[in-house]
């Protein structure tokens, strides 16, 4: 299969053609370098010794799109492309609802000129707000409580809308948990330009002396020690799981969403605790006040991927600290 993955330059997407290359599917790419960089094509290249076609775009230009389709027989989609700042995205909600949703919907036009008709779409476990109980299951009532998580709503709802006129596409909906950690030859991985809003990069920024201390938000919350709980996700797993929701597609039709995480809820201190232990260094932190729009606790049940994509997270949270360290080193400066 011949897929094209937008946003594939990207923290996830770089993970994910790593995996479908290994994996014997041809891989395409458009990116706009928007929050990355051309040279992490070389670094996929490099990692799994196979060529990738690099477009340097805009998933938002039609035009573009329909070249990139005339180009190459594309037989299904993988949509990473898009804005992920909640603070940003409070500051400046039109830039979020103007790149998330024109984007969805310029990809579905063109691939319904195109009758490619499988796309993966990159949702979020912030479509559900505050859960009411945990684990959460997909059924859980939908709600978000930023511009953000509305524009991942939104396009879940447009995708749902769009198969449902359309009943030859199938549609298979992630929604991520907490994704950390880095392809273990340490080429690729995340590391933000501007100061971290997320745990993970914040503590390797700190760790690696580029910032001074972390801030725990909050030691009050009903958990195991106060601090927050979340499902953290090694970003590999996450990357595989896109190639198993590609083949369930191959042989459906109709919109279906997915969990992916660990069903493992970890607190900020456990992490902070077991980054330190596994990669002997220091992570000085302070308690501050909690961050608003925090949730206490949130984790997955990620049983129906399990069920029907015969997906499982493998790796264990010292892994997604070792990895994720591993790749830091190599990329502080
Ligand atoms: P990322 O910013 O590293 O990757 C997104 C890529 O899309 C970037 O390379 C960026 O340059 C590109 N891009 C943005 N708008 C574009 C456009 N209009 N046209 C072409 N390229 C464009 O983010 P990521 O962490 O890899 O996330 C990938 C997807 O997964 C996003 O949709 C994000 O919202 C979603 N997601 C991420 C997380 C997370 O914690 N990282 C959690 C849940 C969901
Ligand atoms: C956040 C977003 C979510 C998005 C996800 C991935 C919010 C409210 N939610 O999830 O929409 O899908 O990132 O991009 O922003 N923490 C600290 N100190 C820090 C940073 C974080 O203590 O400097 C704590 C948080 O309070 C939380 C945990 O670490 O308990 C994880 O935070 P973070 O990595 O930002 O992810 P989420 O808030 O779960």
């Amino acid at each position: 299969m011949r897929i094209l993955v937008t946003g594939g330059t990207g923290f996830i997407g770089s993970h994910t053609c790593v995996e479908l290359l290994n994996n014997h599917f041809e891989v395409i790419i458009i990116d706009n370098l928007s929050n990355s960089s051309a040279t992490v094509v070389a670094d996929i290249e490099t990692i799994t010794n196979k060529k990738v076609v690099f477009y340097e775009g805009d998933v938002c230009d039609k035009q573009l799109l329909e070249k990139i389709f005339n180009q190459h027989q594309i037989d299904g989609v993988i949509h990473f492309a898009g804005y992920k700042a909640v603070g940003e995205s409070v500051q400046l909600p039109l830039k979020y609802y103007n790149n998330n949703l024109m984007s969805t919907t310029t990809l579905l036009e063109v691939m319904q000129q195109f009758n490619c008709t499988k796309i993966v779409f990159s949702s979020s476990a912030t479509v559900y707000g505050e859960p009411h109980a945990n684990p959460i299951t997909e059924d859980f009532p939908l709600k978000t409580t930023n511009p953000y998580g509305s524009t991942k709503l939104y396009c879940e709802q447009i995708l749902k809308d769009f198969q449902f006129a359309n009943p030859e596409f199938s549609v298979a909906v992630l929604r991520y948990f907490n994704p950390i950690g880095a392809h273990c030859s340490g080429l690729i991985g995340e590391n933000p330009k501007d100061i971290p809003n997320n745990l993970m990069p914040y503590i390797m920024k700190v760790a690696a002396k580029q910032l001074p201390q972390l801030s725990v938000f909050g030691n009050d919350y009903p958990t195991v020690d106060g601090s927050g709980v979340r499902d953290y996700i090694h970003v590999v797993d996450l990357a595989i799981g896109h190639i198993k929701a590609l083949q369930f597609l191959k042989s459906t039709t109709g919109f279906h969403p997915f969990n992916l995480g660990t069903g493992n809820g970890v607190s900020v201190l456990q992490l902070v605790e077991l980054f330190k232990k596994v990669n002997q260094v220091d992570v000085p932190y302070q308690i501050v006040a909690r961050r608003s729009g925090d949730v206490a606790t949130n984790y997955a049940n990620a049983e129906k991927a399990n069920r029907l994509l015969g997906w499982k997270a493998e790796k264990t949270v010292e892994d997604m600290c070792r990895d994720a360290w591993n790749y830091m080193k190599n990329h502080s400066n």
